[in-house]
């Protein structure tokens, strides 16, 4: 058969055909929320913010889908999580959003106490158990935790396999990761599944219309694509150029950098801008020349999400006089802003009885792409 006039390079990401995406039911039913909890958001590596963001001597509680877990703090800085449940009559252990933490989690029901350090069951308070009692069968239900750019990973599945990535994790070793400190936060709930974040994450058939402050920054955007790689007709003979506008070399509202340049990056990582690493389902890390931007969420229902965005720089950023994290932070917070707005938008119009499903065009090949790893993540169900 005749390739159709449209029919893309080979090599370029865009769809050969318009697949229709997951049904109505995925952005609104309660059934199929739970199941994801139990699916998804069980198994997966769950970013739970900076390790530095948690003071030592604290412990946290994390939601990892349907999972309440405690992560802890030692006054060494070393990190433990456990799930949220005492092993006696299952009570939870840390009640507060964040709580001081000694040597021991003491249950506030009837004074089990475990060690913090490896969740071993120490002392059961006023109870005497009987000698067909096995203590060390007792400690706290471990989660599997791992660090990788100094962010916590948090894993509730019993057998984890490795952290998730549109892109090898060795993407950013050129950034000074471990040693950049939070300087600003932004939280926000928006009203829409959290799946549809992604879809508009993961698109720029949007930008045009919805962000015009990031098409000026980024050219490219205003044709309605990520990269020209996407572009009908695109080969890999076409240059790969800047992505910014000229004079521009970072998002901030000028395009300056707000303090120095991180020198470990290459001359393609300065030119390109922005490097982002997606860690479905719960994060994405935008890594500029001069800061780095983390973006998490969290679903709260089938039509509510968390989202946390941090802004992280080096500590010498931070100490210059005057500097202004939040000034930094605004051009993006704009852009986010509008894919909330965006997004909840989409989430009115897929309540109507008229629609049943959507139909991707080629330009929402990532789109196909996470709505297929969805549908296998929920095939396996426990
Ligand atoms: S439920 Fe924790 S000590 Fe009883
Ligand atoms: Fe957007």
């Amino acid at each position: 058969m005749e390739p159709h006039p449209s029919s893309p390079h080979p090599s370029s990401p865009r769809l050969d055909h318009c697949p229709e995406g997951l049904p109505k039911a995925a952005y609104l039913s309660a059934d199929w929320f739970a199941r994801e909890m139990k699916t998804v958001f069980a198994r997966q590596w769950i970013c739970a913010g900076r390790a530095e963001d948690l003071a030592r001597g604290r412990m946290r509680r994390v939601r990892l889908g349907q999972a309440e877990v405690v992560l802890c703090r030692a006054e060494d800085g070393a990190l433990t999580a456990y799930h949220n449940a005492c092993r006696h009559r299952g009570s939870e252990l840390c009640r507060a959003p964040e709580e001081p933490l000694g040597k021991l989690i003491r249950c506030p029901y009837h004074a089990w106490a475990y060690a913090a350090a490896e969740g071993r069951l120490v002392a059961t308070g006023p109870a005497k158990p009987t000698a067909d009692f096995d203590r060390d069968a007792y400690g706290l239900v471990p989660v599997a935790l791992r660090v990788w750019a100094g962010f916590v990973f948090l894993n509730a599945a019993a057998r984890p396999g490795e952290i998730g990535s549109d892109v090898p994790l060795s993407t950013l070793d050129n950034w000074p990761m471990a040693g950049l400190v939070t300087g600003h936060r932004w939280e926000t709930g928006i009203a829409c599944n959290w799946k549809s974040f992604w879809e508009n994450y993961s698109e720029c058939l949007h930008c045009p219309g919805i962000h015009p402050e990031l098409c000026d920054m980024v050219p490219v955007y205003r044709t309605g694509v990520m990269a020209p790689s996407e572009a009908p007709g695109w080969t890999p003979e076409v240059p790969v150029g800047r992505n910014l506008k000229p004079g521009a070399e970072t998002w901030t509202l000028t395009g300056a950098p707000c303090g120095p340049v991180f020198a470990g990056l290459s001359a393609a990582e300065r030119e390109a801008g922005y490097t982002f690493v997606t860690l479905w389902p719960s994060a994405y890390v935008v890594a500029h020349v001069d800061h780095v931007r983390s973006v998490r969420l969290e679903p709260l229902g089938p039509e509510r999400t968390r989202l946390i965005a941090e802004w992280h720089f080096p500590p010498e950023t931070l100490a210059q006089p005057d500097f202004d994290a939040a000034e930094v932070a605004a051009f993006a917070k704009i852009v986010m802003e509008q894919d909330g707005a965006a997004a909840e938008m989409n989430q009115r119009g897929l309540r109507s009885p008229s629609f049943t499903a959507a139909r991707l065009m080629p330009e929402e090949y990532e789109i196909h792409r996470f709505q297929n790893w969805v549908r296998r993540q929920m095939e396996k169900v426990p």
